[in-house]
């Protein structure tokens, strides 16, 4: 089967599709047919050697997918052959075929395309605990969601748009603010101008953000965090931008503001319940159609480099895609 595997650590352009054998199924496990392929910026980090957790060379990247099961093995009583499904792994996706737990997996909805369910879980799951499980974001408050043309950032403007929050969404450039607001965003700003928190105050009537969506860190962070509202939350997502922000100490004082950490990857170990309530919360809004992720970046397997280059540029509106089969 062909697949994007990483030798050594290195820029995406170092990096080769390869032939390699099918992996064959275990006890417990099923082999998808892989059809698409979710990508996020950690992907980049991950190919690079750069991120928190190294996966052990060689390794094949991509963890989010949608496809179809081909075998399933000993033991899987829930799943057959031909049954149409999305998965979550820790690698292996940018594959023709991965084999993973049967847990690993769940029936994709009717009416939702393979590349909606390769685009789902991480981002939305992502905001929606952050939004509704931590920073518990109430009807007509503020949400400023930064980064928000983004793949993360595009999951926080629908879903704090569902939780009844007036979502304020900033982004670097006049076609993602658009996309923005295509997305349900209600105002949008421009937080590459200086006097972007001007603006904001005024959109905002001088209250502020009663809660803060940041995937991005960088010095615009510790700005959106002077525009916080009393008793606001700031949620630390991630950080695009490439700096880890130092925020002074004296703001959350002066502010009566918190500053609240999200890590999807420690949920399942931390917290079980509260994964499986928003994990079922969220099934629930994707088979209704309620949600629908925004795909408008997609890539054939050949093009994977152009994915990856997508991300790390800054250049991608939504979750980015690679499709693999029909
Ligand atoms: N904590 C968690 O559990 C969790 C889960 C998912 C993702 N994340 C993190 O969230 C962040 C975003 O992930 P994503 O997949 O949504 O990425 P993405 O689709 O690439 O979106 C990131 C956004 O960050 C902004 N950005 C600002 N400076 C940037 C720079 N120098 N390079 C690239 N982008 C820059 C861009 O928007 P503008 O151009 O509009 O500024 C871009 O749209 C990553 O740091 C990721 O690790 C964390």
């Amino acid at each position: 089967m062909k697949a994007v595997v990483v030798d050594d650590y290195a820029a995406i352009d170092q990096v080769a599709l390869k032939q390699i054998a099918r992996p064959t199924v275990t006890p417990g496990s099923v082999r998808v047919r892989v059809q698409a392929v979710g990508i996020g910026f950690v992907d980049g980090l991950k190919v690079q050697g750069r991120y928190q957790t190294k996966d052990p060379l060689p390794f094949i990247p991509g963890t989010e997918f949608a496809g179809v099961i081909d075998a399933v093995g000993d033991g899987v009583a829930n799943y057959a052959a031909g049954q149409t499904v999305m998965g979550i792994a820790r690698s292996g996706a940018l594959a023709e075929y991965i084999v993973v737990p049967a847990e690993a997996v769940a029936p994709l909805p009717d009416g939702v395309s393979p590349e909606e369910g390769a685009s789902f879980r991480a981002n939305y799951l992502t905001a929606y605990y952050a939004l509704a499980e931590r920073a518990k974001l109430q009807r007509d408050e503020i949400l400023l969601v930064l980064g928000a043309a983004g793949g993360v950032g595009t999951a926080a403007i629908q879903i704090g748009k569902l939780l009844g929050a007036r979502v304020i969404a900033g982004a670097s450039t006049a076609q993602k603010r658009d996309f923005a607001l295509k997305l349900g965003a209600d105002a949008v700003i421009d937080y590459t101008q200086p006097d972007w928190r001007d603006t904001f105050k005024t959109l905002t009537g001088g209250h502020g953000a009663d809660v803060i969506f940041d995937p991005i860190g960088g010095p615009v962070a510790v700005e959106a965090f002077r525009s916080i509202a009393w008793n606001g939350r700031h949620i630390v997502v991630g950080f695009a931008a490439g700096s880890i922000p130092a925020l002074p100490f004296n703001l959350p004082l002066l502010k009566g503001g918190s500053l609240l950490g999200v890590d999807l990857a420690q949920l399942p170990r931390r917290e079980p319940d509260v994964l499986a309530r928003c994990t079922a919360e969220l099934s629930r809004l994707l088979a209704s159609g309620a949600l629908k992720p925004a795909i408008v970046s997609a890539f054939a397997l050949e093009d994977f480099r152009a994915a990856f280059t997508a991300l790390a540029g800054r250049d991608a509106l939504g979750k980015v895609v690679v499709r693999i089969a029909p």
